[in-house]
């Protein structure tokens, strides 16, 4: 083990072992075998003891991992000034899926108009991050909170702004490999020193997605593909009535996310601000990511009819929605918030950084689809 890393807390060795427990068992009453997304759909929302679950901070500095609305308000102003324009088009509701903190919802109710938003729901599957989401919402947007209501389940229809941030990458993956042209399913095993990889040749959609999207190469090629977030957009842009969704997260189109030279796949832990490889460590109390694959958001949601906006990168959205604006009007540029608020933007803005990494990708139904972040690059002919 890295000597460098921070340890768990006792507590957290304690829910970590527990979790490991039921995974062993699962294992066990599965024949040996568990499928790796089954795996981290139990190490991220397994009820008690998955990383979602758990009362560990996780997002900011204290937790494992930053997103950009904790960057800067300049990131959910940037946003409100998307939503102004489309969400007068609706009923006037927005949809926030994954609200981490609470922060963005915030910073965006505070930017907007009065009365342009009637209602911000946010659906959010960890308990943790709900009770954390009313508490900052009710001490930094008292005035908002009137508007604010956490769903339970998925709404039948959507006529508003559907919103989600780094929301994709927290959903279980499916990794294949494909050694000596068979593609593997690959999975979790009990072993004496605890989990390690198993096989097993794929089969059904996997193996059809597998043989359509990996690249030809006679090196062993492992790589994600999700299942998972095929279907929830797929389902999204079904329910959607009247309005736009906006999914914002890092990733790529198919070709790049498929290059042979990316063998070893995205998958990543992210534990106190480091990235850890080994995703059998620290279970339950590391987050575990995986990259978007952009083309299959865009196809599984447009297999539904709905009208495609547009795809460009975070840097690109952001300028294009006010951002460098907005951080001129703090004014004073030795100020301590002007200071900050650029070192910001540089994180969110520049090409090593956030810039180009993170994406921006938006469909809409019965409204109109000429929308400020997307017109700039254009980056849809990649997908
Ligand atoms: C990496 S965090 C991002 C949080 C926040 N959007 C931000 O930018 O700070 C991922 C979030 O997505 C949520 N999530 C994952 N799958 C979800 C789903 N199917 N429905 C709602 N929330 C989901 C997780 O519970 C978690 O809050």
């Amino acid at each position: 083990m890295d000597t460098q890393l921070p340890q768990l807390t006792e507590q957290q060795l304690a829910d970590n072992e527990a979790l490991n427990l039921q995974i062993k068992q699962k294992i066990n009453e599965l024949g040996g075998f568990l499928a790796f997304v089954d795996y981290m759909n139990l190490a991220l929302y397994s009820p008690k003891y998955g990383y979602y679950s758990g009362r560990v901070e996780k997002i900011g500095i204290h937790g494992d991992f930053t997103t950009s609305p904790q960057l800067t308000d300049l990131f959910g102003k940037s946003l409100a000034n998307q939503v102004q324009q489309i969400l007068p088009q609706t009923a006037g509701n927005l949809y926030e899926f994954g609200a981490g903190t609470g922060k963005l919802a915030v910073d965006i109710l505070n930017a907007l108009p009065e009365n342009v938003c009637k209602k911000y729901y946010i659906i959010e599957l960890s308990a943790d991050l709900q009770e954390r989401q009313k508490e900052y919402i009710a001490k930094h947007s008292p005035q908002h909170i009137h508007k604010i209501e956490h769903l339970y389940s998925l709404p039948e229809t959507f006529d508003g702004i559907i919103l989600g941030n780094e929301v994709l990458d927290a959903m279980p993956c499916e990794i294949v490999e494909k050694r000596d042209d068979v593609i593997y399913r690959m999975g979790v095993k009990n072993t004496q020193q605890g989990f390690d990889w198993a096989e097993e040749k794929a089969t059904g959609l996997l193996l059809e997605q597998a043989l359509h999207k990996l690249p030809n190469t006679n090196e062993t090629y492992r790589t994600e593909i999700n299942l998972y977030a095929q279907a929830f957009v797929k389902t999204i842009a079904e329910r959607l009535r009247r309005g736009g969704i906006l999914w914002i997260d890092y990733g790529f189109d198919a070709n790049e996310y498929y290059h042979p030279q990316r063998s070893m796949g995205t998958l990543i832990g992210h534990y106190q601000h480091r990235t850890i490889d080994n995703p059998f460590m620290f279970t339950g109390q590391m987050d575990l990511t995986a990259h978007v694959n952009f083309s299959d958001i865009a196809d599984s949601s447009m297999q539904t009819g709905i009208d495609f906006i547009g795809y460009t990168n975070q840097a690109n959205f952001l300028i294009a929605c006010g951002i460098t604006d907005l951080l001129a009007q703090i004014g004073d540029s030795s100020s301590h918030e002007y200071i900050k608020s650029a070192a910001a933007c540089q994180k969110l803005l520049n090409p090593h950084e956030m810039g180009e990494l993170f994406k921006c990708i938006a469909f809409s139904k019965n409204i109109d689809t000429d929308w400020l972040g997307f017109s700039g690059l254009d980056l849809s002919h990649k997908l």
